[in-house]
């Protein structure tokens, strides 16, 4: 089943009867299949919880003002070559030295598809760093750096950074769907984020990219709520720890890429 209005969407996401599909349990040790049998992405109930409390604990230890700062001063430092530098500056917060392999190890770690590339990646990563830790930054890198892309496409002079960012979220999200299988009946539900963030119920002018565009709080939550109405970092039972870091990073970047 394909998802494509913002209330039924919202309404898969916050209903535990929906489960992220389930990933192999039983592959080699120290591969990305692996990985993703042992990380909160995948997993579900009690264990999704406890796996989720170590990212939120790690991530409330990171300072977003410091990788903003951060992000921007090595993107200088580079002469603008922005490629890496989030998961660099991240990696560095959560005591990560090299980073470098992440990006070979994250390719395929939302799709499963790695590949023996992958797999070398996670090994070495695993061979400094927690799962937890690596769990951050293979969550992080492709669709922070997909977000620092599409905003780049939206850009124009002296324009405001973070008005950039929250429609560039809105309307090019950086990871277009997501999945769930409903553990009633086992049908797979696709969630279409695209056409969600773009449902004209929720969203005046939907097409239209306006980087001074109100963003109200979710429609489904209470006015103190305070969470964004669009999908982009997910919504209710597993949303993305996040945000903040994500904004964060892509806007250090983009700074640094101001001359
Ligand atoms: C623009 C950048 C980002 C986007 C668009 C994004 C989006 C998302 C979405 C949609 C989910 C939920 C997936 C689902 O419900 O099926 C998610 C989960 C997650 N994200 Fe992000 N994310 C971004 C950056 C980051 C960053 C920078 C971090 C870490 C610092 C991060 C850490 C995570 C983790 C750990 C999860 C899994 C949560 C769980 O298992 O409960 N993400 N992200």
């Amino acid at each position: 089943m394909l998802i494509t209005r913002h209330a039924d969407a919202s309404a898969v996401l916050a209903d535990p009867r929906y489960v992220p599909p389930p990933v192999a349990q039983d592959a080699p040790e120290g591969t990305l299949a692996w990985l993703r049998a042992r990380v909160s992405r995948f997993s579900t109930g009690t264990t999704h919880d406890e796996r989720r409390l170590d990212l939120v604990a790690l991530l409330d230890g990171i300072d977003p003002a410091g990788l903003r700062a951060d992000a921007r001063d090595l993107t200088r430092r580079r002469g603008g070559d922005w490629r890496g530098v989030p998961t660099t500056v991240l990696g560095a917060a959560l005591g990560v030295e090299d980073a470098s392999p992440v990006a070979d190890a994250a390719a395929g770690y939302l799709s499963g598809s790695g590949g023996p590339a992958a797999d070398t990646a996670v090994a070495k990563l695993l061979a400094s760093a927690g799962i937890p830790e690596i769990t951050l930054l293979l969550q992080a890198h492709t669709a922070t750096e997909t977000l620092i892309e599409h905003a780049l496409r939206h850009r124009t002079p002296g324009q405001d950074v973070d008005a950039l960012l929250r429609e560039t979220l809105r309307h090019d999200p950086p990871l277009t769907v997501t999945r769930r299988v409903d553990t009633l009946t086992g049908d797979e539900v696709t969630i279409d984020l695209v056409s969600a963030n773009r449902d004209p119920s929720v969203f005046p002018d939907h097409d239209r990219f306006d980087p001074h565009r109100r963003h109200s709080p979710h429609p489904e939550d209470s006015p103190h709520g305070g969470s964004s109405p669009h999908l982009t970092f997910g919504y209710g039972v597993r949303p993305c720890p996040g945000p903040a870091h994500a904004l964060a990073l892509a806007a250090g970047v983009l700074e640094g890429l101001v001359p």
